[in-house]
Parts: structure tokens; sequence; C-alpha cells
């Protein structure tokens, strides 16, 4: 059968109004409402509910299982939307007109040629590294692309340009030195534009200019990350197509049809926030700190790739795989909770109803693997797992898939490697953490919370060598 954008849409809708039925239509009004500070509430391990800030980026309800972004239930953006749009909304509030989205993807395509980020980049062994490491390794590196500040040391009149043009275009001494000062023979270009330095910059790297840099970069350092891993040289942006589209063609090598397109667009919108997840929060606390959005976004990527978090998108496909090759569902899920181990993709702090990205994920990894056997089977022992983990938790401890458990599927049937999923996340979230992060500068308090001490007091301190013999280092 030939997928069309129709199917995808009926898919969607079709999640849409299942999710309308199974949930309830009132927010919760005492978390919808702006606050006086301080308030009081219940605070268990891991920060579960505590509030940190009010925000009108987006709302998430456990309970319903709702998502909603500025206002827009995520399956009416899904349907309607696309990934640019949403960064739009995300960043700004509302949704662009027509004149505001040609301008900012005309922006964002700009932003996509990253080649100075890229060739230093390429210089550290990105093929051997995690790819989430060599992302976030990326975007420090994209952070002096655009605002030069460290390098503005006064008295060192070395712009980065300088640095780079240094590798670019110079080559080793044949002979050792001689006393030279230094061992390369150097071009320097003749012309170079003038940078802006100290202020200017250190407000754009805080601000919006930063944002789309970042939601535009990323993608094209992602993808090329993922080239190298494959001993593929990076693709080239290609400026005239949209940003799913372009992530989509520098990752595969070939340009995606309009329902891949559609699919991308799909899968990045919703990803792209997603409340106080432990990601954003990283991302806030580095920029209440008053440091930037670079390096918000940087402490986002590193938070995002541990497996209890966007990790588990490669992990389940991982799980996925290893049923198959054992062959039994019930029986590699006994042994799996008896060694008290988490069954990747399940389970959400928040929701405590069937998450409504994985309403969209699940059947949209159908449509895809009709014409895909490899999915087909991998989709066959996931429903399978599904029902297990649902029929054992789902009433008990409210557990049911999270948005990670499908997404692997979707991402494999587009031919996205599978070490590249949590990328793929990262590439989304951007939109989500620079939204939050811009949005709590405007009303900026450093974020400190404390631990309760429950070590000793009032102890001296003992020579060393009358301290008791202890071998190990603890
Ligand atoms: N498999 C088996 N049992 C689970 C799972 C799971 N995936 N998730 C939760 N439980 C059980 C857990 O054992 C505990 O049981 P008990 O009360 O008997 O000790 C109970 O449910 C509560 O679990 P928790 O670990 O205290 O819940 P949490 O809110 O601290 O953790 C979570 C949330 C997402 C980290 C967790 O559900 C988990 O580890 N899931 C697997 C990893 C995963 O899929 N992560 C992606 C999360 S969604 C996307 C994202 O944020 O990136």
């Amino acid at each position: 059968m030939t997928l069309k954008t129709e199917d995808l849409l009926k898919v969607i809708h079709s999640a849409g109004v299942q999710a309308a039925a199974d949930t309830g239509n009132e927010p919760e009004p005492e978390l919808t409402q702006p606050i006086s500070w301080p308030i009081t509430s219940t605070v268990g391990p891991g920060l579960e509910g505590a509030i940190a800030c009010e925000s009108k980026v987006g709302y998430v309800n456990g309970a319903k299982g709702w998502l909603v972004y500025r206002g827009y239930d995520i399956f009416e953006l899904c349907a309607n939307a696309t990934y640019e749009e949403v960064c739009y909304l995300l960043l700004h509030g509302e949704l662009p007109t027509e004149a505001q989205l040609y301008a900012f993807k005309k922006k964002l395509a700009s932003y996509r040629y990253v080649n100075g980020t890229l060739r230093v980049l390429m210089g550290f062994p990105v093929e051997k590294m995690n790819p989430m490491a060599a992302l976030r390794l990326g975007t420090n590196l994209l952070r002096q692309e655009f605002s030069f500040i460290d390098i503005d040391i006064p008295g060192d009149d070395m712009g980065f340009d300088e640095i780079i043009a240094m590798d670019d275009d110079s080559f080793a001494m044949e002979t050792p030195p001689l006393g030279e000062k230094q061992a390369t023979y150097e071009f320097h270009q003749q012309s170079r534009a003038s940078h802006p330095r100290w202020g200017d910059q250190l407000h754009d790297a805080k601000g919006y200019e930063a944002a789309y840099h970042l939601i535009a970069g990323i993608p094209t350092l992602a993808a090329a990350i993922s080239r190298v891993r494959q001993g593929h040289m990076p693709i080239e942006p290609d400026p005239h197509l949209s940003l799913s589209a372009n992530f989509l063609y520098m990752l595969t090598g070939y340009q995606p049809s309009e329902l891949e397109e559609r699919m991308m667009d799909v899968c990045l919108i919703l990803h792209a926030d997603h409340g106080m997840n432990a990601s954003t929060f990283a991302a806030m606390v580095v920029a209440s700190t008053l440091s930037d959005v670079y390096f918000s976004v940087g402490s986002g990527i590193a938070a995002l790739n541990g497996p209890l978090h966007g990790g588990a998108n490669e992990q389940v496909l991982k799980m996925l795989e290893e049923i198959r090759s054992f062959g039994d569902v019930q029986e590699w899920l006994d042994e799996r909770l008896m060694n008290k181990e988490k069954v990747m993709g399940f389970g959400h702090r928040v929701y405590k109803a069937y998450d409504p990205r994985a309403r969209v994920l699940g059947p949209l990894a159908e449509l895809l693997t009709e014409n895909h056997e490899d999915g087909k089977s991998l989709l066959s022992i996931a429903k399978r797992l599904e029902s297990e983990m649902i029929d054992r938790f789902g009433e008990s401890k409210k557990i049911f898939p999270n948005v990670d458990f499908y997404s692997g599927i979707v991402y494999n049937c587009l031919g996205i490697p599978a070490d590249m999923f949590t990328s793929v996340f990262a590439v989304a979230r951007v939109s989500g953490w620079t939204a939050r992060v811009l949005e709590y500068l405007k009303n900026n308090r450093i974020f400190r919370p404390r631990a309760i001490y429950t070590g000793d007091f009032g102890k001296t301190y003992t020579p060393i060598e009358q301290r008791q013999r202890r071998d190990t280092i603890q």
C-alpha cells in the first residue's frame, strides 16, 4: 500500500479523538493560575511535586495525559503545524503570520551553515565518541562561532576566524624548527569582517538569535556526526528544504518524500517541549546563573543523554531486538522484572495515564511498518510487551508506554541509525529548552534548592598516621 499524508492525518486525528474520550476536559485550576510566592507544596525525592517557576510555554497534565504548547493541544499542532511554526510559537507565544514565518525560516536556513564549527569538531575523534557527547561538544563550539566571547581577551588580538585560518591554511614544518616562534607556516587571509565585541555579543548569546542559531545549527551538527560515524562525509544543508526535510536529507543522503517530511515534523513537534523535565531543568539551572543559552543547551543535551530520560529511545530498540532473539515476551519480562530492571519506554514521573505522544507514535509506527519487514516484526513484539506491561502495571502502578517506546521504530523506518535516536530527541527539544530559558531569564532568580544534611557534626581532625587502616578507596 502506498502511504499518503492523509493517512498520517487520520492517525493523528484518531489519536486525538481517543485521548479526548479517555481523559477529562478541565485543567487543574491550582496549577494553571498565577500564584503568589512563596507557596507551599509537597516535595518528594527527585524534587517530585516541587514547583520551581511559572511558565506560559507549555502544560503537562499527567493525570489526564494532556500536552499543551502555548494553549494548543499537541494533537492540534501535529495535525496542522510545521516544526518551524511550533518553534516560533514556543519562543514567541503566538503562531507566526505568513511574513513572520517567512523571515523566521529564512533566518533558520542561514544559521544551518555551521562550517566553522564543523571544521573544528571534525578535528576530534567524532566517529569514536558517543554521538550525544559529540553533539554537546559541537554546541560548545557553536557558541564560539556566534558569540566570540572567550576569544576577546584583552591584549590578545586573535579572533576565532584567525584560529580556524591557522588550521585551515597552514602546514607543519618539514624540518625541525630552528628557533622560529611557531612550528607552522601560516597563510593569513587578507580581509576579515570585524566582529562585534563583548557587550553586544554577551547580550546576543543570551537572546533569541542564539536560540535560532541553536535550533538551526544543532540538526546540521547531529547529521554530520551521524555521517562521520558511518564513514561518510557530512552533507551540506539545503536552504530550500524545511528544517525536517533538511535534517532527514543531511542524515540519510536522500531527499525525503512529502510524507517522510511530515512524519519528521510530527516527531519533532511531539518532542519539542515537556514541562520541567530533567534536561529542561538542567538548561534552566545553568541559565539562572546568567551563563548563556549555549551553555544551557549543552547542559540540556548532557541531561537528555541518560537512559532514564531521552537515552531510553535507543535502549528500547535494543531491548526489542533482544526480546526478538530471546523468543518469548512473557518469559523475558518475568526475568527482567525479577532482576529488578526497568522496562525501557515505560513509566513516567508525571504521566499516570497514557502518554499522548505515544498515542501518536504507536499508530505512526504501525503505518510506517506496513512496508518495512524488520519494523513490522519489532512492532509486533512492542505491542505484545505493551499489553503485558499494562495488564501487570496499568491499574496498580499507572505504568504505560511513554514517548520513547515507539519513537525508535518510527526513526528506524525513516532510515535513522539507532545510535542517533537520542540526538534526534535533542534536535527537537532545543526549541523547548531555549523557549523556557529565555522566558525564565525575563524574571530570573538563581536556582538554589537545599539538601537535608544527614551527616555528623563536631568531629576532630585525626592526623593521617593515626587513622585506622582502610584498604579500599571509598
Ligand atoms: N519498568 C518497570 N517498573 C517501573 C518502570 C519501568 N519502566 N517505571 C516505573 N516502574 C515502577 C518502579 O519500579 C516503582 O515501583 P515500586 O513503587 O514498586 O518501587 C514505581 O513504578 C515508580 O517508579 P519510579 O522509578 O520511582 O518512578 P520515577 O518517577 O522516579 O521515574 C522514570 C520515572 C521515567 C525514570 C521511570 O518510569 C523509568 O525508569 N522508566 C524507564 C526509562 C524510560 O523509559 N525513560 C523515558 C521517560 S519518558 C521520556 C523522557 O523523559 O525522556
